[in-house]
């Protein structure tokens, strides 16, 4: 008899696979620790046209090397209809980088269009029921112009990377509490992936006990929480002179696992989910980070019962407003949608 009867293989397409986040990031995916030990995977591997195959025959070789024994197959290539046939899942990656001076229309113009064709590219010829999370910035209105031109698959399976935020303000929480981080439970960062982000201290709990009872500083939560958490991946980025790589891999490997796997009682996880018949009021039709709690296999649910308060709605609704903003810089990218003056 087999010790863990193996499911069938799962197909995950991953773009923007020679950059530096893959790097951390696929050797995770491929050691079982995110999809499950009883989970085979075969990667799909998309660079951009404009790049050379190289760096991705050489992360495959890499990959081989490993000896994974859940990885039982690594294409490469830079075509979106070929690397994402039959996907069960897509981990987007791939964006143009901000560079100095670069406005944020055109950044979410000119990632937007990459977004536009991947998402045409999934609609073709992804799983109907392909799981996507977007990471490229602005990675919440990149996954919304994705979901937006792919209809055959469903909305609620598209996801923006809102995670990193999440672990960046548990670790900061629980820093200032003097706690492990796994004291800190009901953390969610509502909003866009932007200065906008709202890291909930309402909600968030310590021990069990509400968190600005166990941290008694309503000056820390209001004025430094926010902006050194929202500040933290610039931080970061000056001393390192590029983005924070290695701990988004490791929130994108979370992001998964917390999808993949049932949500334990009382827990939850921050992800920026299409707003559809959201319980909050939030606008319909964006892609904004929400708490939510999954019953596995990538099948979740938005809480319902998280209270807000003046302070938190006004802002979620700073962040929501910015989201609505950002869809209309892009309207030209959406089908549908009527055009907009950005
Ligand atoms: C981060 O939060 O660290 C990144 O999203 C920053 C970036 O633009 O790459």
């Amino acid at each position: 008899l087999l010790k863990h009867a193996l499911k069938p293989t799962l197909t995950v397409a991953v773009s923007g696979a020679a950059g530096q986040i893959a790097q951390h990031l696929l050797f995770m995916l491929a050691s079982g620790g995110c999809f499950g030990m009883d989970q085979p995977i075969a990667f799909r591997l998309l660079a951009s046209r404009q790049e050379s195959l190289a760096p991705l025959e050489g992360m495959a070789m890499e990959l081989e090397d490993s000896l994974y024994p859940l990885l039982r197959k690594v294409e490469i290539g830079n075509e979106p209809l070929t690397m994402f046939r039959d996907a069960d899942w897509a981990v987007l990656l791939g964006a143009v980088p901000r560079a100095a001076g670069t406005e944020r229309a055109h950044l979410l113009d000119i990632n937007g269009q990459i977004y536009q064709e991947q998402g045409r590219a999934l609609n073709e010829v992804a799983s109907r029921d392909c799981k996507v999370l977007v990471v490229g910035n602005p990675c919440n209105t990149n996954a919304l112009i994705c979901m937006e031109n792919a209809p055959r698959l469903q909305r609620r399976n598209f996801h923006a990377l809102m995670r990193l935020d999440e672990n960046r303000a548990r670790c900061q929480l629980a820093h200032k509490a003097q706690r492990f981080y796994t004291a800190i439970t009901n953390l969610c960062v509502w909003g866009n992936h932007s200065t906008t982000q709202v890291p909930d201290f309402l909600n968030a709990h310590i021990g069990g006990e509400p968190a600005m009872e166990v941290v008694q500083d309503e000056q820390w939560f209001r004025h430094d929480f926010t902006p050194t958490v929202a500040g933290r991946g610039g931080e970061i980025a000056s001393r390192l002179e590029r983005s924070p790589a290695a701990s988004t891999a490791v929130a994108v490997a979370d992001a998964v696992k917390s999808l993949v796997e049932p949500t334990a009682e009382g827990e939850c996880f921050s992800s920026a989910v299409c707003t559809d018949g959201n319980p909050y009021g939030i606008r319909e039709g964006l892609i904004c980070s929400m708490p939510c709690w999954s019953q596995g296999e990538g099948r979740y649910h938005v809480c319902d019962d998280f209270a807000i308060d003046d302070w938190l709605r006004e802002k979620i609704l700073e962040s929501e407003d910015e989201l609505i903003r950002e869809r209309e810089c892009v309207s030209h990218l959406l089908p549908n949608a009527e055009p907009a003056a950005c």
